[in-house]
């Protein structure tokens, strides 16, 4: 029998009815806590997803032994306490010991008189769109891979140019019996070794770059050298496409703790997309028979914002700009107005994530044939 008719439609009656009914039946897991802390109340979903088989496995434990971090957790239903509510990611451990990650939107039950009753949350699982996420920034590091691949070629060969020339002139002049001095025989190994390890560290880089020798950890760095360091690969590039490039840093700059391979990542992105709207303006200009000098200017800055440092970094171009049709789309993934084989639409979603995930922001100021700058914000001690 349907609840319709059984029950008055808007009675108290029915209400609870359909309130409990979308308590059990939510793909969301739903737990509640008494006053002391103490889970009283798991809804389906919960034990699917922790896969237990029974509430009484679930009643009467505290909320944190179900999730890895249990500091974490006793944390954030503090804070919940203080707070309205509270979002958080967390690593959820089931009943087989297999983690899993959720999205935990916290809150607190209060009486009308405001005496505190219980804990609220709800919690999805978000493992697989964590997963796609990483896939993506994984795609997106081989888009600026194939960028950096460009520059690479030609950091590789001028090393390699070197070693070569110097062994054949060693060959050579033993081959026709000249008499070489041993200091002038040590000279060319020293070059030999010199050139050898300037190749060797640009590899580690790239291995850096690619994630093969993966660092997982935040770092303290300067952000000034990992912009440099990404120079490095495209500077020659951005040279054959006769783009200026004008560098303003602060002078005392402090260090930022960050994963590096990934704000190099944002960094080849943004510098790409500027490197793309210059050339593409250079060749309307060209074609309207006028001058047109690419710019693109590079400035790191340090400011205070709600009493927190922040390093600001503002890569400006004076490209095509962006038309207004396109502003609410460009971070969109998959949104490009460049050809589909040579672009994937990634490149500004993926910094944007990277850049959300270190509590920044990342935005954009950019008027149509002028230019385009955008503007990274990224909180020091995070
Ligand atoms: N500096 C810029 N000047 C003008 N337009 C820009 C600039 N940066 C981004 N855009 C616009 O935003 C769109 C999306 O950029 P995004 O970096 O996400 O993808 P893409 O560069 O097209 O492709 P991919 O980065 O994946 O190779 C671009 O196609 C372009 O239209
Ligand atoms: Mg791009």
């Amino acid at each position: 029998m349907s609840i319709e008719k059984s029950v008055n439609i808007g009675s108290l009656e029915y209400e609870l009815l359909i309130k409990g009914h979308a308590l059990e039946k939510t793909s969301v897991a739903i737990g509640f806590t008494d006053s002391s802390g103490k889970i009283m109340y798991a809804n389906e979903a919960f034990l699917k997803m922790w896969k237990f088989e029974s509430i009484d496995n679930v009643i009467g434990h505290s909320p944190q032994d179900f999730f890895v971090n249990q500091e974490l957790i006793k944390e954030k239903l503090k804070a919940s306490m203080d707070n309205n509510v509270v979002v958080y990611e967390a690593e959820a451990m089931r009943n087989d010991g297999t983690t899993f990650l959720v999205n935990v939107t916290a809150s607190s039950l209060k009486s009308e008189n405001g005496e505190f009753i219980g804990h609220f949350a709800s919690m999805a699982d978000v493992t697989e769109r964590k997963l796609k996420e990483e896939r993506m920034i994984h795609a997106g590091r081989l888009t600026s891979l194939a960028e950096m691949a460009g520059g690479l070629s030609h950091e590789m060969n001028q090393p390699l140019t070197g070693i070569r020339t110097v062994a054949q002139g060693v060959l050579i002049g033993l081959e026709r019996g000249w008499d070489y001095e041993i200091d002038e025989i040590k000279e060319k190994f020293k070059m030999i070794i010199e050139q050898s390890d300037r190749m060797s560290s640009i590899i580690t880089h790239m291995r850096e770059f690619a994630g093969l020798d993966k660092v997982l950890e935040k770092e303290e760095v300067n952000i000034v050298s990992i912009i440099d360091d990404v120079f490095k690969f495209i500077g020659q590039q951005l040279r054959k496409h006769d783009i200026n490039i004008t560098k303003k840093y602060d002078t005392d700059l402090p260090q930022i703790n960050i994963y590096r391979t990934q704000i190099q990542q944002v960094f080849v992105n943004l510098i790409a997309n500027a490197r793309d709207s210059l050339d593409e303006k250079g060749v309307v200009c060209a074609n309207d028979g006028k001058e047109f000098d690419k710019n693109i200017i590079i400035t790191v800055t340090k400011d205070h914002i709600d009493e927190v440092e922040n390093i600001i970094i503002k890569i400006k171009d004076n490209g095509l700009g962006i038309p207004q049709e396109n502003i609410d789309k460009i971070f969109d993934p998959f949104f490009t107005t460049k050809p589909s084989d040579k672009a994937s639409g990634l490149g500004l979603s993926i910094s944007y994530g990277i850049i959300r995930d270190h509590f920044g922001s990342l935005i954009f100021d950019a008027t149509e044939n002028e230019g385009a700058s955008f503007i990274i914000n990224l909180p020091i001690g995070k």
